[in-house]
This record gives C-alpha cells, sequence and structure tokens, in this order.
C-alpha cells in the first residue's frame, strides 16, 4: 500500500494529496498524528506546504523516523519557492531518506496576514493546478527519479524564520465576534491554543500555519489586530476532512 502522508492547514497540500491517493490509492496520513516510520508503505508520499523557503515544523520532526525509505515529496506553495525543492531534499537527506523525487506544485497563498492576493489570480492559479498535479502523479508512477539541481537555497533565512514562528500567535487578537466554539483549540496541530477564563488564548507553541486565523468561522481572530477580512481554504476541499486519516478515498481509518 502507499501511504501519503500529509501537512495542511489550508487545504491546498491536502487536496494535492487527496489526488494522488485518487489516482495511486493508499492511506492518506495527517503527518501531526501519524507516530510510523514508514515501514508499512510501499510507496511514501510527503505532501507538505512551502514555510519560508523551507518545511513547516511537523513535516521537518517527521523526517528522521522514515529514515532509510525512498520517499517522494510535493510540496505547494503560493509563489515564492526559493529553492525549497532543494532544500527539503537537502533536509530529508541529511536524515537518512532515500529521495526519489521532489515536485512543487503552485497553489493559492495562504500567508495573507499583511497582504492579499485578488480571487481572480487565486483562481487562476487553482485551474492550473490539476494538470500540474497529473504530470507529477504520472512521473511518481512512472518511477522517475526526480531531485531538484543543485541550487542556492534560503537555508539560513528559513531557519532564522522557522526560529521565530512561536512568536507570531502573540501578535493574533480575538474579537468580540468569537462564538466561543473553541474550532480553533482542536484544529491546531501544536496544542497551541486554549480557553482560559472564559477567553481565548494562545500559548508558545505557534506553527505558524494560520489554520486557526484562516479557518475561525466568525473571522474573529486577528493579526496586529488589523481589519483584514480575507480569508482562503481551498474551495475543492471538505475542511472537515482536514486531520483526517483514510484508508480508501473518502473512508475514514478511526
Ligand atoms: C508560515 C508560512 C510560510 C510560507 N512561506 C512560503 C514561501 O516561502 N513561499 C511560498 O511560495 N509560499 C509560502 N507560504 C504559502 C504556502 O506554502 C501555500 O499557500 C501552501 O499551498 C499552503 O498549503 P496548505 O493549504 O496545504 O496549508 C507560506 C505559508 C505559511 C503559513
Amino acid at each position: 500500500m502507499n501511504g501519503i502522508l500529509y501537512f495542511s492547514s489550508t487545504g491546498n497540500s491536502l487536496y494535492v494529496a487527496q489526488t494522488v491517493q485518487k489516482n495511486m490509492t493508499g492511506e492518506l496520513r495527517y503527518i501531526p498524528g501519524y507516530k510510523g516510520n514508514g515501514s508499512e508503505y510501499e510507496k511514501i508520499i510527503i505532501v507538505s506546504p512551502v514555510y519560508s523557503y523551507g518545511l513547516p515544523v511537523h513535516v521537518f520532526d517527521l523526517l528522521p523516523s522514515l529514515r532509510g525509505r525512498d520517499v517522494y515529496m510535493i510540496l505547494t506553495y503560493g509563489g515564492m519557492l526559493a529553492g525549497a525543492d532543494r532544500l527539503a531534499y537537502e533536509y530529508a537527506c541529511e536524515s537518512g531518506l532515500n529521495v526519489k523525487g521532489v515536485y512543487a506544485v503552485k497553489m493559492a497563498e495562504n500567508f495573507t496576514l499583511t497582504f492579499s492576493t485578488p480571487d481572480f489570480y487565486n483562481k487562476l492559479v487553482l485551474r492550473a493546478a490539476p494538470a500540474k498535479i497529473e504530470r507529477v502523479i504520472a512521473s511518481i508512477c512512472g518511477n522517475e527519479e526526480r531531485i531538484p539541481k543543485e541550487k542556492k537555497t534560503k537555508r539560513l533565512e528559513h531557519e532564522t524564520n522557522k526560529a521565530n514562528w512561536h512568536l507570531i500567535a502573540k501578535d493574533f487578537s480575538v474579537t468580540d465576534d468569537c462564538i466561543q466554539c473553541e474550532k480553533c483549540v482542536k484544529l491546531c496541530p501544536s496544542g497551541n491554543i486554549s480557553v482560559k477564563e472564559g477567553k481565548i488564548h494562545f500559548a508558545e507553541s505557534c506553527v505558524a500555519c494560520l489554520g486557526c486565523y484562516h479557518r475561525c468561522p466568525q473571522k474573529a481572530i486577528r493579526y496586529k489586530n488589523r481589519k483584514k477580512m480575507d480569508r482562503y481554504f481551498h474551495p475543492d476541499v471538505k475542511e472537515n476532512d482536514l486531520g483526517k486519516d483514510t484508508f480508501v478515498e473518502g473512508v475514514e481509518n478511526r
């Protein structure tokens, strides 16, 4: 069986992972909950967003447990790859993985705390993605090797930013529109959000995924108290599927 290990906060990478599952079959596993070592899978396909030209914390932390395994990586990004494919390759090799290929698929940008991407542009990008994903799947099914060429990466910038991601939630505030549904508490992959004295409280282990910011049903979470109202979630993904593991398309493991 193939193992499709994914991380996602706004559905882009889950969309790719689900498309891979439809075409190649296999098991979808949400990386924050995955405790295996990959030995149960024939092909392992890691699907992850690019964060600051590198990898999210949970994906980076997964790598050592897959030591010795053959893996493919599919990265989704919002428009600035800047060598992230090569850096992901290097991190995976440093963790002892046998990387067969790294692919990048441009999707809608979700790091939109301080700027907005126009709707029409997001639509164009999302319309172009399926053809690219199809080519990636054909390449993986054909057992092609796709190692990114050696190139300049932004390792230092990535590692500096990563060291500061935990501070992002310090600039989150919650408006009176909050209905205390605690969705943010449940979806946070690092357990960083809780309710304290009747108020949403952000602790110090934010991984900057922005899931809470984008998926609050009331848009009640603000960054630096900006009144921006645009939020993003991939339009063709069911939000409830994010975080789930599925053996067969649409059938939950648990
Ligand atoms: C903390 C953070 C950093 C990001 N850094 C980059 C980046 O360096 N380059 C880029 O093109 N997109 C970047 N993005 C955008 C995401 O990679 C992109 O929107 C991705 O498809 C989101 O995937 P998801 O919907 O599965 O979470 C970043 C997003 C976040 C939250």
